[in-house]
């Protein structure tokens, strides 16, 4: 796939590495016949917030955590759910969320090979600490880069910007690895090689697919695309 050789991975965390609708799961039978839907409304309302705070301006940010519980609250009033436990059970398990099955040993494999492993994530220190500790990934990993050393979200250039200051390489020798493409698309402008993972066979977005970026159903086939 590459000319020169990739010395970095950096994943995305939550929809990458994380699967954001475990913790709904975990808790469906208390929800009902719309927790399917709460939970990609939770997602979608989550990013949202990520994206105006970022837009409206540096005065206005909050951190992931902050975007995760508003996000909930917001979807429990939209459904009529009024059960508080519920809501505090459910952000409990967003901070433990499942690692996709997959993911122990892939990053095992990329770090055989050589390569080094790092989060480049919206989440806060404190989330993602904590996820990757509970989904026992944390020792796989050489590094947790969170949004919050630059203090905005995603996709603004500061974000991968970090990247390349903490591993110390350039964007074009690490590989950056995501389940949202429009995460995919700005890793891709700033000069990484940019894969994308698509576990739902959604269409293309932003040209990635004629911008050449590899597209995987899943992260097992990732150690042997990327040596
Ligand atoms: C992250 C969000 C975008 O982990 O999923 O950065």
């Amino acid at each position: 796939m590459v000319d020169r050789p990739i010395e970095a991975v950096i994943f995305d965390a939550y929809g990458t590495l994380l699967d954001v609708h475990s913790a709904v799961a975990r808790h469906a039978p208390r929800i009902g016949p719309e927790a399917a839907a709460i939970s990609a409304e939770w997602r979608v309302k989550q990013l949202e917030y990520s994206w105006v705070r970022s837009l409206t301006g540096p005065g206005h940010h909050q951190d992931f955590w902050t975007c995760t519980t508003d996000a909930l609250s917001f979807v429990f009033a939209r459904f009529g759910l009024r059960d508080a436990a519920l809501m505090q059970d459910l952000l409990d398990a967003y901070r433990r969320l499942d690692a996709y099955a997959e993911v122990p040993a892939m990053l095992q494999a990329l770090r055989a090979r050589g390569m080094r492993t790092a989060i480049l994530s919206n989440g806060s220190p404190m989330m993602l600490v904590e996820a990757t500790q509970a989904a026992g990934i944390s020792t796989l990993l050489d590094a947790l880069l969170s949004v919050e050393a630059v203090g905005i979200f995603k996709p603004d250039p500061r974000v991968y910007a970090l990247a390349e200051q903490r591993l110390g390489l350039p964007a074009g020798r690490m590989a950056f690895v995501s389940a949202n493409p429009w995460d995919t698309q700005a890793a891709l402008a700033a000069g990484f090689r940019a894969i994308r993972v698509n576990r739902t066979n959604a269409p293309d977005e932003y040209g990635l697919e004629a911008a050449g970026v590899p597209s995987l159903p899943h992260l097992a086939a990732l150690p042997g695309l990327i040596s």
